[in-house]
């Protein structure tokens, strides 16, 4: 018998087929020098350990199949690394950039504007408007947009609208914080909360959960090989708030952001949809730096109703309640698409603390506008 099929034989086995008493004790040498070789292959890696042993990489690479990584990944991981391993230049003073994304006009200027009084030199404020240049209510958003393009819903040209606004807020060294935000998000705390809630971990807030069902995995497509495995694949909300080195990664990847370019986009040959929106940033972070994000979103929308979009707050909707209960959730959920709809709850950790986990909050309706300066002093006290 080989050694390698000795190997094999698990201690089961053994038993189970009796073998010749010289037979066993030829075994029994063969197992001593095994272990003789075990132990001094043990000895010499932990006295001689490989170059790449101590590297932070160690922690967040993938263990298994090694792969001769391509010399783009080489160049990405090294970019990766080092970024994530560079401490964020401290700035006199820290502000967080506030990035819509909308199609025009946006509804709440006049709420976002309570919101931010007060709060000079702690906030920037950009504007990518796709679809038509924006009439500004506040004073605060005038002269705020940024060159913007078209942008097709579930299409790639969303992902480069985020990554334009990440570059133009990354041009202010004193940003350190970057939130997503539609036109229909509105703020759920006052701005001192948001501000110790963002400015006070070293997490990013990206949504990122795998689901193996339709709306998940369904999505994937193997041209994403070899960078990209099926088991790395993720799903997740689109509405991020990542701090400086991430946002700095998002704009660096060109090689990951390729892949879902030409591999995640609606009407696949294979008649699949994929939307790099909702895959991209969860897929990348879950690969690059899985501890680094909180795998929850910031921003609350509810999808309980199940349909294909979430539910929107009309006017009638939007009362002290609505927002005392949006605001007072501390659980993070995620639901399978598979007809198993595997549900996960997690408690949404702050620093290792339960926090509530919801800072924003969308869709809103236009016409909520009054009720929500209305009740905003008194639902933002807590
Ligand atoms: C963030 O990371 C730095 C450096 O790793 C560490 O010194 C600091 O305590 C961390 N802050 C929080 C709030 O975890
Ligand atoms: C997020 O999920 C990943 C697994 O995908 C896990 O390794 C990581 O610890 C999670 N992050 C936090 C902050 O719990
Ligand atoms: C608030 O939450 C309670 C308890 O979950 C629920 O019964 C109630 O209908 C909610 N109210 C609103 C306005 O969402
Ligand atoms: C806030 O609104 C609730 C519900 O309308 C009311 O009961 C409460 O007294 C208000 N609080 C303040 C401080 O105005």
């Amino acid at each position: 018998m080989k050694a390698h099929q000795l190997w094999q034989l698990g201690a089961k086995d053994m038993k189970a087929v009796p073998l010749p008493r010289a037979r066993t004790s030829r075994k029994k040498h063969v197992c001593i020098l095994i272990a003789a070789f075990v132990s001094v292959a043990t000895l010499w890696t932990y006295l001689y350990p490989p170059q790449h042993y101590t590297s932070p990489m160690r922690d967040w690479l993938p263990a298994e199949p090694v792969r001769e990584l391509t010399d783009q990944e080489r160049a990405s991981q090294v970019v990766f690394k080092q970024i994530l391993s560079t401490p964020p230049v401290k700035s006199r003073r820290s502000k967080i950039a506030f990035m819509f994304l909308t199609p025009g006009t946006l509804p709440f200027e006049r709420l976002w504007e309570k919101f931010f009084e007060g709060h000079e030199g702690r906030y920037t404020i950009y504007v990518h408007a796709s679809r038509e240049k924006p009439e500004h209510s506040s004073p605060l958003f005038i002269g705020r947009d940024i060159h913007s393009e078209k942008v097709v819903w579930g299409k790639i040209s969303m992902v480069d609208a985020e990554r334009r606004l990440l570059a133009n807020a990354l041009e202010d060294i004193d940003n350190q914080h970057f939130v997503l935000l539609s036109d229909s998000c509105v703020p759920l705390h006052n701005f001192d909360y948001m501000y110790d809630y963002l400015i006070g971990t070293n997490i990013s807030f990206i949504d990122s959960f795998y689901d193996p069902g339709p709306h998940g995995n369904f999505r994937y497509s193997k041209n994403m090989l070899p960078e990209v495995k099926e088991s790395d694949f993720r799903k997740g909300s689109q509405w991020f708030s990542v701090k400086r080195q991430h946002a700095l990664m998002i704009i660096a990847d060109n090689l990951y952001y390729t892949k879902f370019k030409l591999y995640c986009k609606p009407g696949m040959e294979d008649g699949r949809n994929c939307y790099a929106d909702e895959h991209y940033l969860p897929t990348l972070f879950h690969m690059m730096d899985p501890n680094g994000i909180a795998n929850w979103s910031v921003t609350h929308v509810d999808w309980s109703e199940g349909k294909w979009h979430p539910k929107a707050y009309r006017a009638n909707d939007v009362t002290y309640e609505l927002l005392k209960n949006i605001t007072s959730i501390d659980m993070s959920y995620h639901i399978t698409s598979d007809s198993k709809k595997v549900v996960t709850q997690k408690p949404c950790l702050w620093n290792g603390v339960k926090r509530p986990c919801y800072l924003f909050a969308r869709k809103f309706y236009p016409e909520s506008i009054n009720n929500l300066m209305n009740l905003f002093s008194n639902y933002t006290l807590f």
